[in-house]
């Protein structure tokens, strides 16, 4: 079993790339699953969900193939082929290990009219149902039957006509589904309380690019005209805002520059604010940011929220950095009930959080202690990493197959701007 080890102390300083988004990249790669083009993604990056998704994609039937990327380079480029779908269902043992293989629902389902996929169970950070991806399908058409822990989905007459659905709540991957779903109906659908994500504008962008006519692109309402067919195409993955804002908060709490390149900053919005309300620098170039720091920060109140809010998937990264603030932070995590998997094992290096509910209040202290701890989750394992740059000694986090999910190369990348990290595969 992997673990990273951490030396922690170093200043950071240098350029970092930043991979293609994990997030919208799982939901690009469904999309070719609409058409029999083939769909070239560039950009892709190189990670465990990505290639468990092309996995997903072959046992349906469809190519994935890798072009043209030396194994040093970053971001990669995949034409994936679903000329014929060889099979209609998502099972079980892949939809567990994945839960965003929810996400070729609406694809297999408008493409075939019909679909069959293992509902995902829950996850560490909540149990994570599925009913707004199902009622949205409903309500453009689709007509559902639960059993045996899969949901069947048909298109009656074999295409689905379209619809109007509000949600009740924001969620990104029953907007996604709906719209995969929606873009080749008989008739329109319009989508209202839409996600706002950055990857949902990715997706909108992609599936117009193959044909589709969405209107209200980055909006909460989403207008969709549907069209017979779609057409391949060829798309860039947009930059991981996540994976960005993660080493931003590295460089804010070790101190140090860093040149996050390949960003766009349009997309960090909440997250570029809260770093500076904390005392860090942060300079927006054409195609990168520029985070500086001398390691001293402020506390913040800060609270979790859908896009343009501050993103829950920055929650756990901005917890560990503010362990070494000037004070109390008080975080609230309004999305997920159970992320803050991290606390215990960032308190086991010396930070003192208190939470109460979906409240965590974090005072600050003086030192980090390094310590052996056990990612958790995907962000949480990032924040380990991150306290673990600023803790005394030496940090090992173990079961950094959480961190392969979402980081790419990540002791590549922070070496290279002065970490004292390595990755040893015999622990
Ligand atoms: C996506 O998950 C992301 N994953 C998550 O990133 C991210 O945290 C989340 O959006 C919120 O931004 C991918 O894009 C692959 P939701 P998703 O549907 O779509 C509830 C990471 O670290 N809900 O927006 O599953 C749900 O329980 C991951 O990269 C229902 O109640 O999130 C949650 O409380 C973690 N019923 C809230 O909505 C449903 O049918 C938001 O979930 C669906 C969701």
């Amino acid at each position: 079993m992997d673990r990273i080890l951490i030396r922690g102390g170093n200043r950071l300083n240098g350029r970092l790339p930043i991979s293609g988004a994990k997030n919208a990249a799982l939901t690009l790669m469904p999309c070719a699953l609409l058409t029999d083009e083939p769909v070239t993604l560039r950009n892709l990056p190189r990670l465990a969900d990505v290639d468990g998704f092309g996995h997903l994609l072959n046992q349906l039937g469809a190519s994935t193939t890798i072009e043209g990327s030396r194994p040093e380079d970053f971001g990669r480029v995949m034409t994936i082929r679903a000329g014929q779908l060889t099979s209609t269902e998502a099972p079980y043992d892949i939809v567990r290990k994945m839960r965003a293989s929810i996400l070729v629902l609406g694809p297999i389902l408008a493409r075939a009219g019909q679909a069959r996929v293992s509902l995902p169970g829950g996850c560490a950070i909540g149990n994570r149902p599925i009913d707004l991806h199902l009622k949205a399908l409903q309500a453009i058409g689709a007509e559902l039957e639960m059993s045996a822990g899969y949901v069947t989905a048909t298109a009656p007459g074999g295409r689905l006509g379209g619809g109007r659905y509000t949600f009740p709540i924001v969620s990104v991957g029953a907007t996604e589904n709906v719209l995969m779903a929606a873009v080749t109906a008989r008739g329109s659908s319009r989508i209202e309380n839409a996600a706002r994500e950055p990857e949902i504008v990715d997706l909108c962008r992609c599936l117009v690019a193959m044909g589709a006519r969405i209107e209200g692109i980055g909006t909460e309402t989403l207008e969709i005209e549907g069209v017979a067919e779609l057409h391949g195409a060829t798309y860039g993955v947009m930059p991981d805002r996540i994976e960005a804002g993660s080493y931003a908060c590295a460089a804010a709490v070790a101190g140090g520059t860093v040149e996050l390149a390949n960003v766009s900053a349009g997309d960090m919005g909440a997250t570029l604010e809260a770093l500076r309300a904390a005392g860090v620098g942060v300079e927006e170039r054409r195609d990168s940011i520029v985070v500086s720091s001398d390691g001293k920060l402020a506390p913040l109140t800060l609270s979790t929220a859908p896009y343009p809010g501050f993103a829950t998937d920055m929650q756990a990264q901005f917890m560990a950095m503010l362990c070494k603030a000037d004070g109390a932070s008080v975080l609230t995590e309004t999305i997920f009930e159970n992320r803050y998997m991290h606390v215990p094992e960032l308190a086991r290096m010396g930070a003192d959080i208190q939470v109460h509910g979906r409240t965590a209040v974090v005072k600050g202290v003086d030192r980090l202690v390094g310590a052996p701890v056990m990612a958790t989750d995907l962000r949480a394992s990032m924040s380990l990493i991150i306290a673990g740059l600023v803790a005394e000694g030496e940090t090992s986090v173990a079961r950094v197959y959480h961190l392969d999910r979402g980081y790419e190369r990540l002791e590549e990348k922070l070496s290279a701007v002065g970490a004292d990290i390595e990755r040893d595969s015999g622990g």
